[in-house]
């Protein structure tokens, strides 16, 4: 596949010299020792700063702008690496040998086959339901395909079932019929080919790949952290996969590259970029695609996708290309009144819309998609937890009132609200 797609691997390595170059005088990143409960950490609103847990699957330093997958670096692994290897690589700890490799694609080819869930999901209002709700439906059915007592047979058929899964909830919406997996294609081409039912070239196949590795894994965030905290009660993972899917669905989390596409569809021109943004900051609105909780630095997601974007849009149709320079121009506004001074960059969520969009994807599909890839992570953290679980119960300070004397309804009157 990189082969044939030389092009787009030098788009990435370009990339990744700016970004080192950029971010080379950063210090070198915290957060990277083993833990020493009971830890003490400053904790704010939201749990921003907290420590949940140790972790080997991935890291991410905001500083830096630096994500690394089992000590491996984004960069080379979109540069280099098939999805599969990078499933591989998050479940298991390591990068595959040839032959491990084959035998996991051959257990994933098996695990796609899930005519069952497919045949219920048919029988479900799926078209008259959001399409995370589909998902998370679907996941749920996947039951019927029978349980599996071992938690990572479960995580690769999670990760294998859920491009299906789309597949045939995209063709139920349009009206069409799931078209089936094909045992000659990789899971990235497979999931183009069962949402738009057609083979996806290898550049579009190979742009899917890096969407898909860049959305796996991305430390403890809040779909991957309400994963564990469901496995934590020793639930199953599918439960724990369907809490995430719910948590994904949020705009300030997996939501906003759908809400990114309709914010530039707001914006009738580049010529209208500033006075946009100069209302949407009165109206003191949140730039969807922009900012983050740990990066305060560039996205390395984001810096990624965006040449891709640019590479995709150069020769697509006009529209898509008049989306981009949208974006660009509004990227420009940003960082120079926010980025600096608050630390707020484009994320990951800023282009991957507008390479989903050239794709034929419509933009309530973005963020099934970050799903299909994020599963991965939630299941390789959660199976990483629950090896050594312990139930994660937070406390809440309570403000309440306290002490006060019961009364019976009869003696109530009228209001009994305490302040
Ligand atoms: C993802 O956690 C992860 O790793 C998530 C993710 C992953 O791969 O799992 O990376 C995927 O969710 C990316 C983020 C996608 N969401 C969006 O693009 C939505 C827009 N972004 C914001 O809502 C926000 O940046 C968050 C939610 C992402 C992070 O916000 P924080 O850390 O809770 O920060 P905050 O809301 O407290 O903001 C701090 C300040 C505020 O200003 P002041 O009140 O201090 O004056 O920064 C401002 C905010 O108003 N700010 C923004 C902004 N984001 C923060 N101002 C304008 N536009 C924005 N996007």
């Amino acid at each position: 596949m990189h082969e044939q797609t030389q092009e787009i691997t030098d788009l990435i390595l370009k990339a990744a010299e700016k970004a080192r170059a950029e971010s080379s005088q950063e210090a070198e990143p915290s957060m990277t020792s083993p833990i020493d409960w009971p830890v003490q950490c400053n904790i704010n609103r939201g749990l921003d700063g907290a420590i949940a847990c140790e972790t080997r699957v991935g890291y991410v330093n905001g500083a830096k702008g630096w994500l690394i997958y089992r000590g491996y670096d984004i960069f080379e692994l979109t540069a280099h690496a098939s999805f599969e290897e990078v499933c591989f690589l998050l479940l298991r700890g390591h990068l595959p040998s040839q032959a491990e490799l084959d035998q996991f694609t051959e257990k994933l080819r098996g695990y796609m086959q899930i005519d069952e869930t497919i045949k219920y999901l048919k029988q479900s209002p799926v078209a008259k339901m959001g399409p995370m709700a589909a998902l998370s439906l679907g996941v749920n059915m996947l039951r019927v395909e029978g349980e599996l007592n071992d938690e990572l047979e479960s995580s690769m058929r999670l990760i294998a079932a859920m491009p299906v899964i789309l597949g045939a909830i995209t063709r139920i919406r349009a009206g069409e019929e799931p078209v089936s997996p094909d045992a000659s294609l990789g899971l990235a081409a497979n999931l183009l080919y069962m949402m738009t039912g057609e083979k996806p070239d290898a550049e579009q196949e190979r742009l899917m790949d890096i969407a898909l590795t860049l959305h796996a894994d991305h430390g403890s965030n809040a779909s991957t952290f309400t994963a564990m905290v469901v496995a934590s009660t020793l639930s199953d993972m599918h439960f724990a996969v369907c809490a995430g899917i719910g948590a994904l669905k949020g705009p300030l989390h997996g939501g906003a590259n759908e809400a990114v596409i309709h914010l530039l569809g707001e914006i009738k021109s580049v010529d209208e970029v500033p006075s946009w943004y100069h209302k949407a900051r009165a109206e003191k609105r949140k730039i969807m695609g922009f900012g983050h909780r740990v990066y305060k630095a560039y996205d390395p997601r984001a810096r990624i996708i965006r040449p891709l974007a640019d590479h995709l849009t150069k020769k697509g149709k006009p529209e898509h290309r008049e989306m981009l320079e949208k974006a660009f121009a509004l990227e420009k506004e940003v960082i120079r009144t926010l980025g600096e001074q608050k630390g707020i960059f484009p994320n990951v969520d800023f282009f991957s819309g507008t390479v989903y969009t050239c794709m034929g994807i419509a933009p309530e599909l973005f963020t099934p998609i970050f799903a299909v890839a994020r599963v991965v992570g939630w299941t390789a953290r959660v199976l990483e937890y629950t090896e050594d679980n312990r139930l994660f119960r937070p406390r809440a300070s309570y403000i309440g009132s306290t002490y006060l004397e019961f009364k019976n309804i009869a003696d109530r009157g009228e209001c009994c609200a305490t302040s």
